[in-house]
């Protein structure tokens, strides 16, 4: 099947909720932003970069959301990959009691991508206790600091078990990682007793677990902040995980492999990189 085609609409991930990003060949970083539904009201989350705005619009449309039936913008954090396009989904959606959620350590940055009289629509998810219910249909938010931004957090649908996790459990897309890319992940049985990421037994160009503990050590700060965060997503015992960049795990084993490989990965961010002190004048 032609990838392009096959991505040209939106996709069904779980119950009411559909993938509406734009797949880009050759990218380096594959978007994600998802819309979730409800009784006829929506929220959309991580809703993305400014040359995406177009795709994504489209894709609402063809999952037959009115942008007027959507309650909520929710930001996991505050990168213009998954903000860019703040400013145009806000115009869209028409909606005076539209919601803008951030967390208390991204929202003064969030600020940044709309128009000053529009700013108060960005609320702190610390002042919803932490959830947002919307047409019956309650998500929960979960703060998972520094993993990777100061205010990150990741968001809970406790009707499919579904959690978005933005740049965690990401990974690369670009060169033949591209040409490999799906939306669902499931990796191969050879992965669970594999002892070389450079030789794939299951015939990857490049190894998937490989690529997202890569791109952990790249976004994340610290090995610390990435623990944490995986013990947040362990005890929520999710049935999916739906990030931001990469592909969908959407199998029990894959899910409890891949937060044991990166609960023990080594030389992540800063923890990777010689100290000053230590280079050699
Ligand atoms: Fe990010
Ligand atoms: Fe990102």
């Amino acid at each position: 099947m032609n990838k392009n085609q096959f991505y040209d609409r939106p996709i069904s991930v779980s119950d009411g909720v559909f993938w509406t990003g734009a797949y880009e060949s050759g990218a380096a970083l594959q978007c994600n932003p998802y819309i979730v539904t409800a009784s006829g009201q929506a929220v959309l989350i991580d809703g993305g970069s400014r040359s995406d705005f177009a795709a994504v619009m489209m894709k609402i449309l063809q999952a037959e959301v009115d942008p007027k039936q959507i309650v909520a913008l929710i930001y996991q954090h505050a990168d213009p990959d998954l903000c860019g396009s703040l400013s145009n989904i806000v115009d869209i959606c028409q909606n005076d009691s539209l919601k803008v959620f951030s967390n208390k350590g991204d929202t003064e940055f969030l600020k940044y991508y709309i128009h000053r009289e529009r700013a108060h629509l960005i609320e702190s998810i610390d002042t919803h206790d932490f959830q947002y219910t919307f047409g019956g249909r309650t998500l929960q938010f979960h703060s998972t600091p520094y993993a990777h931004s100061s205010g990150g957090y990741i968001t809970h649908d406790l009707q499919t078990g579904t959690l978005f996790t933005s740049d965690l459990f990401g990974s690369f897309s670009f060169g033949a990682f591209s040409q490999e890319w799906e939306l669902f992940l499931e990796l191969p049985e050879a992965c669970f007793s594999c002892t070389d990421y450079q030789d794939c037994k299951a015939g990857k160009l490049i190894c998937p677990v490989l690529n997202i503990l890569n791109f952990h050590k790249k976004v994340m700060p610290c090995g610390r902040a990435l623990k944490n965060a995986m013990s947040v997503v362990r005890r929520l015992s999710p049935k999916m995980i739906a990030p931001q960049h990469g592909s969908i795990i959407a199998h029990q084993r894959d899910i409890v492999f891949l937060i044991d490989r990166l609960e023990r990965l080594e030389n992540v961010g800063v923890d990777g990189i010689p100290m000053c002190n230590e280079v050699d004048e």
